[in-house]
């Protein structure tokens, strides 16, 4: 048994990690075969990408995909700790599991992702769901064919969490859920501990993937036909200051420009260390998409120096106008913090002009949620939960504005989109996203599924445009 230790998974010496090549023991492939599983999945593209891994790993070892969790006989939740909400999706999940468990003994319940992580939920597991069979954290996901094998075999708790990066795992296997756009990992961890921030504790310091192994992947990608890779980090901007003197993402960037894959994106970038090398090289290649995530978390300078955000409203503009200058189609969104510790009235106010200024295409808007053990839990907070409900109401009221301008001003252009689907009802209609990541319903006929076409924007919604197919 390994438990979680948040004051080791704070320390940040140089920790020592070699890069070793997924390997499954010989007995156990196919060991399970015809057993089903259900797999759910909470938060972020990690996590999504994580449970792309995690398909692959329990089919090698026979399971069968389940998406009703009542016929599984194995159920896994791969979970997020960000915010409080996340943790009583799963916990509501469990709750809804307990009851079958006590009506079958046999299915075989365990706990993944970022929750498995923190000391308290794992001391929760240990004293009142003694019932779930295992737990496994982050670091070592790629043991996740043992962890379950063990814990189908022995029957007892089984709770593998480290505190500590483990090794980088290449070649793990992956079933994906689109054959035309892929998530690609390229920086594990976070090392920026903003003050209200659980990451850092659950994911682990910054470790980039070899950019060899990286391009390898990508090369793959495109022999398979895919038309768009997402780079994925908590951090990205951070890509290979732990490997490399002199090769960070925009030299990654341009590496894989030049491969010629239609599309690339990348998530998420830290204001804080967005160099210009990576503004050059976004503005040298079009292949790299006009859309970029920027959170600013907040407006105020008193908050982004509680928050421990390492930048101010006024550099954190600098940057925004050199992003919005590479590409005239640029579109910015970002995350936002409302109701911090301490957040006045006249802190939220500057917020909203802040908003006003960069009137964002997209915002992912959220109320302070206090996460254990981050230093921002111990803040004392006199804002009251009405309050920032009704800040949240209008910030929200003041992004969506921005949004349907931005959108309304599509009307008209002819947009190269991905197709990435057909619609259900209407035979004619179909949907795909803009490279500035705008969504777009369309009309065509015998349109294909995963290539890019243009489609002349013919009306804008809040979220989404409305277009037809363009045919020159
Ligand atoms: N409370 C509310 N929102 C949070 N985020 C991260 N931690 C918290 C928290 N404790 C938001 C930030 C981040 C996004 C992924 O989630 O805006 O950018
Ligand atoms: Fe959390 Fe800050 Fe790291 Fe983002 S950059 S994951 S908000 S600590």
């Amino acid at each position: 048994m390994h438990l979680p230790n948040y004051k080791e998974a704070k320390k940040r010496e140089k920790v020592e990690y070699q890069t070793l090549d997924y390997n499954l023991k010989k007995e156990l492939k196919n060991k399970y075969c015809g057993k089903k599983y259900f797999l759910k999945t909470y938060g972020c593209q990690m996590n999504e990408h994580d449970s792309e891994n995690i398909k692959a790993m329990l089919e090698e070892l026979g399971f069968i995909e389940e998406n009703d969790y009542r016929q599984a006989d194995l159920l896994l939740l791969n979970t997020c700790s960000i915010r409080e909400n996340a943790h009583n999706k799963a916990f509501g999940m469990l709750g809804r599991i307990q009851n079958l468990k006590e009506k079958n003994r046999n299915i075989v319940v365990g706990l993944c992702g970022c929750m498995a992580q923190e000391e308290g939920v794992v001391e929760k597991i240990q004293k009142k769901y003694k019932w779930l069979n295992f737990v496994i954290g982050t670091h070592n996901l790629y043991q996740l064919p043992q962890v379950v094998d063990s814990a189908i075999t022995n029957r007892n708790q089984e709770i593998e969490v480290y505190s500590h990066n483990l090794d980088i795992v290449e070649n793990a296997p992956v079933i994906r859920d689109k054959s035309y756009k892929a998530y690609v990992n390229i920086i594990y961890g976070c090392n920026k501990f903003c003050t209200y921030c659980i990451v850092p504790y659950t994911r682990g310091s910054e470790r980039s993937r070899r950019k060899e192994d990286i391009l390898k992947e990508i090369a793959d990608l495109i022999n398979d036909g895919y038309q768009e890779v997402t780079l994925l980090g908590q951090n990205v901007n951070a890509y290979g200051k732990d490997l490399y003197e002199d090769y960070g993402l925009g030299e990654l960037l341009e590496d894989i420009a030049k491969m010629n894959i239609p599309r690339i994106r990348f998530v998420t970038s830290h204001p804080w260390d967005f160099t210009d090398k990576m503004i050059e090289k976004i503005g040298k290649y079009e292949n790299i998409m006009p859309s970029i995530h920027l959170p600013v978390q907040s407006g105020s300078n008193t908050i982004l120096k509680r928050m421990g955000r390492r930048y101010t409203k006024e550099s954190y503009l600098e940057l925004f106008d050199k992003l919005k200058n590479i590409r005239k189609e640029m579109a910015i969104s970002t995350d936002i913090i409302v109701g911090f510790p301490g957040e006045s009235e006249e802190d939220f106010q500057e917020t909203l002009d802040l908003v006003e200024y960069c009137q964002y295409d997209n915002a992912f808007t959220f109320i302070y949620s206090p996460r254990e053990n981050t230093p921002a839990a111990n803040l004392s907070d006199d804002v009251s939960l009405n309050e920032k409900e009704k800040r949240l109401y209008r910030l929200n009221e003041m992004v969506n504005q921005y949004f349907l301008k931005n959108n309304k001003n599509q009307i008209g252009q002819v947009q190269k989109v991905l197709v990435e689907g057909k619609s259900l009802k209407n035979n004619n209609m179909y949907f795909g996203y803009t490279e500035s990541n705008k969504l777009v319903n369309f009309t065509g006929a015998n349109v294909e599924v995963g290539t890019i076409i243009e489609v002349k924007i013919t009306d804008a919604k809040t979220w989404s445009l409305d277009g037809e197919l363009y045919e020159r």
